[in-house]
């Protein structure tokens, strides 16, 4: 008797832990349904999703769906959708809304268009937002500034027009907003000044106007600033931006700003400053940058004074290019004089068309100086042996001016750079079709380059939050 009490209760715990095991390996039913509609906006012409049909969508490990059980209510849950460069068209479903559980969004390099759900700010666990590479429209909505977690909000390369919401000031953990290349406008929100975690903020090539918020000084982690090719009309750099003390890369080429550069002189790490293509007056500031600044270009604004003879003291220095100002005075041989030039190191300072009248030092420019003084009074000095060499037009193409290419071709072969996708180029060497690596974290994440000769030291130190 007392045996075969035992034998069903045994019976019955097996039973229990058989349902329990059931249980366990069935996607949740509410985003089973979500799936089916999210396939059904979906244009999949080179039929990647066609096992969407059979069996559970977790357990039959559908392509793209990535799952992990919870401990709370024991049904599987999509963590993770995965559909990076899979030729897909059509439109983003609003069901994505119900996959609660979801980690990360992955949509890159796809044909998708349409706008991007608003149901999407409802998914409060999710971390990476990846859409970048698609032909989405629409404008951004307020409810995506629920997304707490988000730590990469990655858009870029799309034609998102619209305002950046205020709302997005309550993206607690954001590291990385890429927005650059859509159709935004308006006014950059001083509300984001409240992102005390970013590190990234990629505005560049949109139709933003207004100002810049002299609000952004307090970002304590901000590493990269890119404004590119938006329309700041009457604005200027606000001198607050002197106390971006993490600053590695500021880029505010063709904004229409216009009064003076303030003095980034504090920034400790900085290495790549680009002001060009704007309306900037007055001197250039005298105080000495960081040690680690590789790139300098101040080009084709309104700059009137002297070179600064700090500039003579940084070691890094690779780019210095000052062509198309009102500078005058002289410029000083200890520029690239004392340098040490390795094999990958080399150093271009262009100061076609300005006023400098003299050179301080004796003039013997080491091979790996290439030097453009066309267009100033010193190349009608009979003084200077050897000046004509540097004041000819025979350079060819404007290498600031991004429509053209060190290379010759203006392209760089397809192959130039290791295949394996973990390469990019970097546009802004002087080295024809250098390759770098940004740490890319088992997905492709787009990160802008910043160095050109260590450029994978400084990426890693950038990505590495
Ligand atoms: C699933 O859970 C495991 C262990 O908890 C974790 O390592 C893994 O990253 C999770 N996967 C996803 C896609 O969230
Ligand atoms: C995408 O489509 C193009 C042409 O339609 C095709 O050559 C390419 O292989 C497809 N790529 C993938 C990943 O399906
Ligand atoms: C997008 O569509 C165009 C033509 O419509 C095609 O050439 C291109 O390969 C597609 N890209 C992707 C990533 O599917
Ligand atoms: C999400 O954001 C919108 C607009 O920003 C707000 O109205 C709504 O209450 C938020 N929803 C939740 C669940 O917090
Ligand atoms: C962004 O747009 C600019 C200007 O049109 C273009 O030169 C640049 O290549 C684009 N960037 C990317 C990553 O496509
Ligand atoms: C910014 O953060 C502060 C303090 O956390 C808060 O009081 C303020 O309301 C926030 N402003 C916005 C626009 O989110
Ligand atoms: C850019 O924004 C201005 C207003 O600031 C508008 O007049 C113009 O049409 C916009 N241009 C594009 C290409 O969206
Ligand atoms: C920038 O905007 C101003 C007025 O808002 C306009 O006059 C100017 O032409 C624009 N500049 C460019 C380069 O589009
Ligand atoms: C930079 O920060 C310091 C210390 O917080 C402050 O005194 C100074 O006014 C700030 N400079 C600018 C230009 O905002
Ligand atoms: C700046 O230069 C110093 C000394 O050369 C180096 O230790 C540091 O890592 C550099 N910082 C960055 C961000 O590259
Ligand atoms: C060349 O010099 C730079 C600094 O000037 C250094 O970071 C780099 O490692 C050197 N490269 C080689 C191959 O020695
Ligand atoms: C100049 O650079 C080349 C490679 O571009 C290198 O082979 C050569 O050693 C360098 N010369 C000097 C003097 O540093």
């Amino acid at each position: 008797m007392k045996g075969l009490r035992y034998c069903i209760y045994v019976l019955t715990a097996a039973i229990h832990c058989y349902m329990l095991l059931v249980a366990a390996q069935t996607t949740h039913p509410s985003e089973v349904s979500a799936l089916i509609s999210i396939k059904g906006s979906l244009i999949d012409n080179m039929k990647h999703l066609n096992d969407w049909k059979w069996g559970d969508p977790c357990t039959s490990h559908w392509t793209g769906v990535f799952c992990n059980i919870s401990d709370a209510d024991g049904y599987l849950h999509v963590r993770e959708l995965r559909f990076m460069n899979k030729n897909l068209s059509g439109s983003l479903s609003p069901e994505l809304g119900q996959l609660s559980h979801l980690r990360i969004l992955n949509f890159m390099w796809n044909n998708l268009t349409g706008s991007i759900p608003k149901e999407i700010g409802s998914i409060t666990t999710l971390k990476l937002l990846l859409l970048n590479g698609n032909q989405l429209s629409g404008s951004l909505a307020d409810e995506l500034g629920n997304l707490s977690n988000l730590n990469r909000f990655q858009i870029d390369q799309n034609e998102i027009s619209g305002e950046i919401p205020k709302s997005f000031a309550n993206l607690k953990k954001i590291r990385h907003i890429h927005f650059n290349n859509n159709s935004l406008s308006g006014q950059i929100p001083h509300e984001l000044s409240n992102l005390s975690t970013i590190l990234h903020l990629l505005l560049d090539n949109n139709n933003l106007s207004g100002y810049l918020p002299p609000e952004f000084s307090v970002l304590a982690d901000l590493a990269i600033l890119q404004l590119d090719n938006n329309n700041f009309s009457g604005s200027e750099i606000p001198a607050s931006y002197g106390n971006l003390s993490s600053l590695l890369k500021l880029s505010v080429r063709n904004c229409s700003l216009q009064g003076s550069i303030p003095d980034f002189s504090r920034i400790a790490n900085l290495s790549y400053l680009d002001l060009s293509w704007n309306q900037l007056s007055g001197s250039i500031p005298q105080n000495k940058l960081s040690n680690n600044m590789t790139t300098i270009i101040l080009s084709h604004n309104r700059l009137n004074g002297s070179i600064p003879k700090s500039f003579s003291l940084l070691p890094s220095l690779q780019k210095l290019s000052l062509e198309n100002n009102f500078l005058n005075g002289s410029i000083s041989t200890d520029i690239w004089q004392n340098k040490i030039f390795n094999t990958t190191s080399r150093l271009v300072i262009d100061l076609r068309n300005n006023s400098v009248s003299n050179i301080s030092g004796a003039f013997e420019p080491p091979v790996n100086v290439t030097l453009r003084f066309q267009s100033n009074p010193i190349c009608s000095s009979t003084s200077i042996r050897n000046i004509g060499k540097y004041c000819g037009p025979d350079f060819g193409a404007d290498d600031d001016d991004p429509s053209y290419s060190t290379n010759p071709s203006g392209v760089c072969p397809i192959h130039a750079c290791p295949t394996d996708n973990y390469y990019e180029y970097v546009p802004a060497s002087p080295k024809p079709c250098f390759c770098a690596s940004p740490l890319r974290i088992g997905y492709r994440l787009k990160s802008p380059s910043i160095s050109y000769f260590d450029p994978l030291q400084a990426i890693i130190r950038v990505l590495c939050d």
